[in-house]
């Protein structure tokens, strides 16, 4: 059985549908018993646990074979995911997937970085066999200005002219799902983007032409940037961290394309006019 964490979100949420396409057995871990009561009325088999509770873990992974591990950006996000790291070794689980982001380093200039390479480096420790998806910018973090999309055809930012060669969650979820139920658990790093890099102002122009109107990018300078996610009721580290993030992008941090997402799921990553068009209600006024 696979046990996926982070089953209500983005890409869990993905990598449950995947899996329950292919009629592979796994349980959600999710944290709520509402929650788990909207999922099992799908057919989904749950268990109520939190990576926050850690006896609540113990009784979670009996019986999983593998974890797919992903939480939310939140300050505590190591420690969350070390007390799943540490239940699944005492669990006896043999295989790990983890969700983590590309630029995973301890001296990362980002919290989120360090954050992720903290908990790449408690798996290495732990000795279980695991594969560490490093993932760039999402696509999906496009729905996060749909508002302003929808609202004043324009989305913000402060990463320049620099190109991102951003990932539709969709794709990591099926490398997720490739790995977790391949003959082989391929261990290792996998660096995962999209096919192709694009600057915002590239971006908007895919927008406009699948939306049918003009779409602008306004870019803006950092300390603006930062006052519009703090007024979006984003924590101060998280918007301090996202504009030094927009400041790596600008530099070309995440412009390089990877093969990854087709070497290990057999077909090519989704592009950003494919993902603009498959949510095009988002961004519809
Ligand atoms: N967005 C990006 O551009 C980007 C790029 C690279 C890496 N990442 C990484 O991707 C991850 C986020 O992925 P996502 O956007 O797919 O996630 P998401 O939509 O934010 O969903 C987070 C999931 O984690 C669950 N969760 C949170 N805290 C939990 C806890 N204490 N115990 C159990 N479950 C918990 C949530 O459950 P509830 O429903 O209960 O809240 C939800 O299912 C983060 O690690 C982030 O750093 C993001």
């Amino acid at each position: 059985m696979i046990l996926v964490a982070g089953a209500t979100g983005t890409t869990g949420g993905e990598v449950v549908r995947l899996l329950q396409e292919r009629g592979e057995p796994f349980t959600a871990l999710v944290r709520s018993a509402a929650k788990a009561e909207a999922l099992q009325a799908t057919g989904i088999d749950t268990v109520v646990a939190d990576l926050a509770d850690r006896a609540s873990l113990g009784p979670a992974m009996k019986g999983a074979e593998s974890l797919f591990l992903l939480s939310a950006s939140v300050a505590d996000q190591a420690a969350l995911q070390l007390n799943a790291v540490e239940a699944a070794e005492k669990a006896g689980v043999g295989f790990i997937v983890k969700v983590s982001a590309l630029g995973a380093d301890s001296e990362s200039p980002l919290a989120l970085g360090r954050a992720h390479a903290e908990v790449e480096e408690g798996l290495a420790a732990s000795g279980i066999p695991h594969a560490v998806l490093r993932p760039g910018s999402f696509m999906q973090n496009f729905l996060g200005s749909a508002e302003t999309i929808r609202g004043q055809d324009q989305f913000y930012g402060s990463s320049g002219e620099g190109k991102i060669a951003m990932i539709d969650a969709r794709d990591i979820a099926a490398v997720a799902v490739a790995l977790l139920t391949g003959e082989e658990h391929a261990s290792g790093v996998h660096p995962l983007t999209g096919p192709e890099a694009l600057s915002n102002a590239e971006a908007a122009a895919v927008l406009s032409d699948v939306m049918g109107r003009e779409i602008r990018y306004l870019d803006v300078p950092g300390d603006a940037f930062k006052a519009g996610l703090l007024e979006a009721g984003l924590e101060e580290w998280l918007a301090d961290d996202l504009v030094t993030l927009n400041d790596l992008l600008a530099e070309g941090a995440e412009a390089r394309v990877t093969g990854e997402v087709e070497r290990l799921t057999g077909r090519p990553a989704r592009t950003f006019g494919q993902f603009v068009a498959d949510c095009a209600d988002a961004f519809r006024k």
